[in-house]
């Protein structure tokens, strides 16, 4: 029996304004994330990754607007207000952002960094609020941490401050994590660090929503995998089936062009011939048709939906909630003649 989801979104969808109109940045995306596990978000610059976690925080740019449903522990976040999504940040969704210069913001101590976001909400005395940050800077292996909460962001190295962010983005105990690619900007022995905190975090319970280019990261640390292309979920599987038998072209494109799974530094997603399409031009068909060598008439012409694959193993049917009397397939792929075994694979 599976949990209920801590994180229930159906059918998201993110429009901007813009001076060609309004493009759809994202659109039909569905996904869980229970307590304690970690789903991993993947797919090129630009798939709509970053638009889907901010959509659910209510942090689009002035020019965006969600659609569809994010419920937090019941809550709905898309059209919630500010006062009700401020209930939720922090406390409820901690998020962890790729550049921590820009999220820790400069020109405040860490000790206020850390501590503001309790001290705001009453839910801490200052000296219980200080107290909590030595712990969360120790648990993330700060050293020194009396004379850490006295610096700038400025004053700690790219690791350091990752590492602050996380302390941060944990301080008020949040049930879900949204980290946008956590190690993209550190170096790989950093990455390495960060990572294992990571995975701490997860083995304490918390959910986890990953947004990745790195499929090394995916490996070491996801238990599931959405892949994004041009605003859409075109594959998710579990990470173990993800790698050993990809059913979306795109996905196997992705795995193709990685020298190999279990080294982070050497695992970016680069290498698929051609680019996406903008998402004010897609093809009116699969928006991967014209990237695709298994493409046929009818990729063109009409859009493949996201499909429940036929070949769930046992271990993956667990299915997803049915609040809405619709479960959510673990395992499905967008695609008119999906991969069927590895031999297809190129
Ligand atoms: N304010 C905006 N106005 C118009 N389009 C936008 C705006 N913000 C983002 N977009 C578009 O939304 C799409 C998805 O962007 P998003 O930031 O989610 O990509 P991503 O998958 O996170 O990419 P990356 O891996 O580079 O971070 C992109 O085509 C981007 O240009
Ligand atoms: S629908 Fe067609 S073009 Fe799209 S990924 Fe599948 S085979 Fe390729
Ligand atoms: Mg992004």
């Amino acid at each position: 029996m599976t949990s209920a989801p801590l994180l229930r979104v159906r059918d998201l969808g993110v429009d901007f304004s813009t001076s060609q109109g309004v493009v759809q940045a994202v659109s039909g995306v569905s996904f869980d994330v229970r307590a304690g596990e970690c789903l991993a978000v993947v797919g090129e610059s630009g798939s709509g990754k970053t638009q889907v976690l901010l959509a659910c925080l209510g942090l689009l740019a002035s020019n965006g607007t969600a659609r569809g449903s994010a419920l937090f522990a019941d809550r709905e976040l898309i059209g919630a207000g500010e006062r009700s999504l401020n209930a939720v940040r922090g406390t409820g969704i901690g998020l962890l952002t790729q550049d921590p210069l820009s999220s820790l913001t400069p020109h405040l101590r860490i000790e206020t960094l850390l501590t503001e976001g309790l001290l705001d909400r009453g839910l801490a005395t200052r000296a219980a609020a200080r107290e909590r940050a030595l712990q969360a800077l120790r648990d993330v292996e700060i050293a020194d941490p009396e004379s850490r909460l006295r610096q700038y962001p400025h004053e700690l190295s790219g690791g350091m401050r990752q590492r602050v962010a996380l302390a941060a983005a944990l301080m008020c105990g949040p049930q879900l994590l949204f980290a946008d690619e956590p190690t993209t900007a550190l170096d790989v022995s950093v990455q390495a660090r960060v990572l294992e905190l990571l995975a701490l975090v997860r083995s304490r319970g918390v959910g986890m929503l990953l947004v990745t280019h790195d499929l090394g990261v995916v490996a070491g640390l996801a238990d599931r995998v959405a892949v994004m292309y041009s605003g859409r979920i075109v594959e998710t599987a579990t990470t173990d089936e993800l790698f050993r038998a990809p059913k979306h072209p795109y996905t196997a494109a992705l795995l193709a062009a990685v020298p190999r799974l279990h080294g982070v530094a050497q695992s970016r997603l680069v290498g698929i011939a051609g680019d996406p399409p903008q998402p004010s031009a897609r093809p009116p068909g699969c928006a991967f048709a014209p990237r695709c060598g298994r493409a046929v008439d009818r990729c063109s012409d009409s859009r493949p939906e996201l499909t429940a694959s036929a070949e769930v193993s046992p271990l993956t049917t667990a299915q997803g909630d049915s609040m809405d009397g619709r479960a959510w397939p673990i395992t499905a792929v967008a695609c008119h003649r999906p991969l069927q075994d590895r031999a297809e694979i190129a």
